[in-house]
């Protein structure tokens, strides 16, 4: 079988992709199958782009581990994506502590974005600029930024992020908004204020992290809703969970699932990518987070290919 980046780019799309962690990347079996293999055209830093590792004290940045998978894609010639520059987890307390009036923390979102885009100019295909700014039921989620700036946080974000690096692709990333809902409206209407105000919004990002059995029956239909908006959009962390211990009935119908997610960035021609959370069971983040579920992911434990990778082959 040829590769799924191979398969994908056939398809029309610009990549398939997985995110990758850098405490990762000293299992040898792991980054050699990942970088030699013809499956991931696209790489993700699960956490290394982030604020805390980023920026963990005021005006002082670290990029080394970021630096590090964008080194990979730079030498695998993978599509980079920047993850994430704006996000109310995985920040440092000292944005957190509430030391900010609206002037400040306007200046401190505006240097962070400006610094980090600026390092990676030229190498990030497209960032998820701000990321989970919505409450399930569409309301904006009120976190530091939200609460001190209302919603020109993020339009302070985006304009800062065009002009540190004119050529990447400026998402907003979150979950729940992969089907027809309220949520998914609200992030619509995201979409239209921004354009309506001229601030720079380029595509959106659908996490996508799934149940077995219960992928949304609405995918395209909405997907095709956010194509109407004229703006881009991709699947950036698709995984499916299942309750554990795995079952064969549950890694059958997994395999249909991922048929069903991947066939449905198809059907949208501006769907650019899939990006997997990362791509084996070893390393995914659902049994940590989510006690008791875990397999969500196309390979084993033992990096072996499980019925979901065919069904993601027999989609593209
Ligand atoms: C997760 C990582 O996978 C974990 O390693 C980390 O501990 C927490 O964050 N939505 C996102 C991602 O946008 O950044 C999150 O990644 C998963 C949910």
């Amino acid at each position: 079988v040829q590769g799924l980046n191979y398969l994908a780019q056939n398809a029309g799309k610009l990549y398939f992709g997985t995110a990758t962690d850098n405490s990762e990347l000293n299992d040898t079996a792991y980054t050699s199958y990942m970088e030699n293999n013809l499956h991931f055209g696209q790489i993700t830093p699960e956490n290394s782009m982030k604020w805390d590792a980023t920026e963990p004290e005021p005006g002082t940045f670290t990029f080394t581990d970021g630096d590090v998978i964008a080194d990979i894609a730079k030498n695998y010639g993978m599509y980079l994506r920047g993850h994430n520059l704006v996000w109310y987890e995985q920040l440092p307390d000292w944005v957190t502590a509430n030391n900010y009036n609206a002037t400040g923390l306007a200046a401190v979102v505006e240097t962070h974005v400006t610094t980090e885009v600026a390092h990676y100019k030229g190498q990030v295909y497209a960032w998820d600029v701000i990321n989970e700014p919505l409450n399930d039921n569409g309301t904006f989620r009120e976190d530091v930024f939200y609460d001190t700036l209302g919603t020109d946080y993020i339009t302070i974000a985006l304009q800062a992020a065009r002009a540190a690096d004119p050529n990447a692709k400026l998402y907003i990333n979150d979950y729940n908004i992969e089907y027809v809902g309220e949520k998914s409206t609200a992030m619509q209407n995201l979409v239209k204020q921004l354009q309506a105000d001229n601030v720079p919004i380029d595509g959106i990002g659908m996490e996508s992290h799934f149940i077995v059995g219960e992928v949304p029956t609405t995918l395209v239909e909405n997907f095709q809703a956010f194509a109407d908006l004229g703006i881009e959009f991709a699947i950036t962390e698709l995984d499916i969970r299942m309750e554990l211990p795995e079952t064969a009935a549950n890694l059958d119908q997994q395999k249909t699932d991922f048929y069903t997610v991947v066939n449905a960035c198809l059907q949208v021609s501006v769907c650019r990518g899939i990006t997997v959370w990362d791509w084996t069971d070893k390393y995914s983040w659902v049994p940590s987070t989510f006690p008791g579920w875990g397999a969500a992911t196309p390979f084993d434990d033992n990096l072996v290919e499980k019925p979901a990778f065919d069904g993601i082959v027999i989609a593209l």
